[in-house]
């Protein structure tokens, strides 16, 4: 187990009508805040006037920052910031998904910082500071809720940047199953998509005798698939919405990945479709995930996609450890595309015929890391063709 530092300084309220303590948690950074949110489904769902009312009670002042955009975008950002400077805000209150979170975030950030917000996403170094950030989670997914990373876009260069900062840990997350009730068919399963790869991104480092977190991520993942199927045959089943949640929460708030090696390599295949194309992003995952398996499947790796089939998907052990493999890849899509009903294929998620795969995929491969198996330009290329293919598990 390689050494590590390991600290989770958000605060979590979880469970029904903890919107109650909002106004409370906020007034301990002062009497101005800053509501940021997206599209208008707050409005639609009654959260708007449960945090409103939450805040009013405690006699706060309330500015708001609405319309953020999926896939957040540095406009929004700057907006933000220029309220917080404007109107003096001591707090940032984020309702919503990963979106609006991670636009608070950058927000929280940039307001105390003199140059441009973009500067920020590129030199994460920048940042200093932040204003303190509550977030009220009303989608499993990102779990943005309790990590420390911010996922922002420029559409001026089609850039699409995961960026991570110690100060961008949220003081206190408000997580309300019931909020999660209303999330349509589509982004459920994105978002359970999207949890689900969080934990393969973690699982699939290079081992390194760390028993506590991998016995950890496999009940995560067992967690995530059965509860996954649960939610998108019933919306309204509050434990499983539950268990989704807080696992959304504990695949990428750091523990998993404590003493293990190596950088993420699905996200910034996926990062690259989105930044250009706007697609969902738990969506652009699932297309990639089973081809970048099948890719990346040798006498190095075979074990741990096996041994990931038998505790995770009980496929029976045995010494065929490549057929063990092929059953997990094929058992996970099934997933995917059966049970949770995603797009089967890049073309599907949006990603446009005329997409220039071979760009995307070197400015994808400048930014993976030190993978299990590493993959340069011609790989990434060659996965992002797989999985732009109409066949299922098409010919590499
Ligand atoms: O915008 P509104 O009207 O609120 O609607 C949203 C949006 O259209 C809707 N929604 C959310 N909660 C709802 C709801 N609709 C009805 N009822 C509710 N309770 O769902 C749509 C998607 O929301 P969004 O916040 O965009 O989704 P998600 O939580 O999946 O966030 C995606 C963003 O997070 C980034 C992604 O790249 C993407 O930009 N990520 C952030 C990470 C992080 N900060 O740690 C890590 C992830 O890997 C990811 O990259
Ligand atoms: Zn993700």
């Amino acid at each position: 187990m390689q050494n590590f530092i390991y600290s989770i300084p958000t605060t979590v309220y979880f469970g029904r009508g903890q919107v109650s303590n909002l106004g409370s948690l906020a007034s301990q950074f002062g009497d101005r805040v800053l509501l940021v949110y997206g599209g208008g489904s707050i409005k639609r769902t009654g959260v708007y006037d449960q945090v409103v009312s939450s805040l009013k009670e405690s006699g706060i002042e309330i500015g708001e920052l609405p319309g953020v955009e999926p896939n957040p975008k540095i406009g929004s950002v700057r907006a933000g910031a220029e309220i917080c400077r404007r109107d003096s805000v001591d707090c940032i209150v984020a309702v919503g998904g990963g979106s609006a979170i991670d636009c608070a975030k950058g927000i929280a950030a940039a307001s105390l910082y003199d140059g441009d917000a973009w500067d920020l996403v590129k030199n994460p170094k920048l940042i200093t500071g932040a204003l303190p950030l509550i977030t009220v989670l009303t989608a499993a997914a990102t779990g943005s809720e309790m990590d420390f990373y911010s996922v922002l876009s420029n559409p001026d260069t089609d850039e699409k940047i995961s960026i991570d900062s110690p100060y961008l840990f949220p003081k206190y997350s408000i997580m309300d199953p019931d909020y999660t009730m209303t999330v349509p068919p589509r982004q459920t399963a994105a978002g359970t998509a999207d949890i689900l790869s969080h934990i393969f991104e973690a699982y699939f480092l290079k081992a390194g005798d760390t028993e506590i977190q991998d016995g950890i991520m496999e009940s995560l993942m067992r967690t995530v698939i059965d509860n996954g199927r649960k939610v998108m045959a019933d919306p309204k089943d509050y434990d499983a919405r539950a268990n989704l949640m807080w696992a959304s929460s504990w695949a990428i708030n750091g523990f998993i990945a404590c003493g293990k090696s190596g950088a993420w390599v699905c996200h910034p295949m996926e990062h690259q479709l989105s930044a250009f194309y706007d697609i969902v992003h738990g969506e652009g995952l699932a297309a990639i995930i089973p081809h970048w398996l099948r890719y990346t499947l040798n006498d190095r790796t075979v074990d741990m996609v096996a041994c990931y089939g038998e505790r995770v998907l009980g496929i029976p052990d045995s010494d065929d450890r490549y057929s063990m493999a092929e059953q997990a890849i094929r058992k996970t899509e099934e997933w995917f595309f059966d049970d949770l009903k995603l797009p089967r294929t890049l073309r599907e998620c949006g990603v446009p015929e005329d997409a220039d795969l071979p760009l995307l995929a070197e400015r994808a491969a400048a930014s993976l890391g030190s993978a299990y198996v590493p993959l340069d330009a011609d790989d990434v290329l060659a996965i992002y063709r797989a999985a732009f293919c109409e066949q299922e598990g098409d010919a590499l």
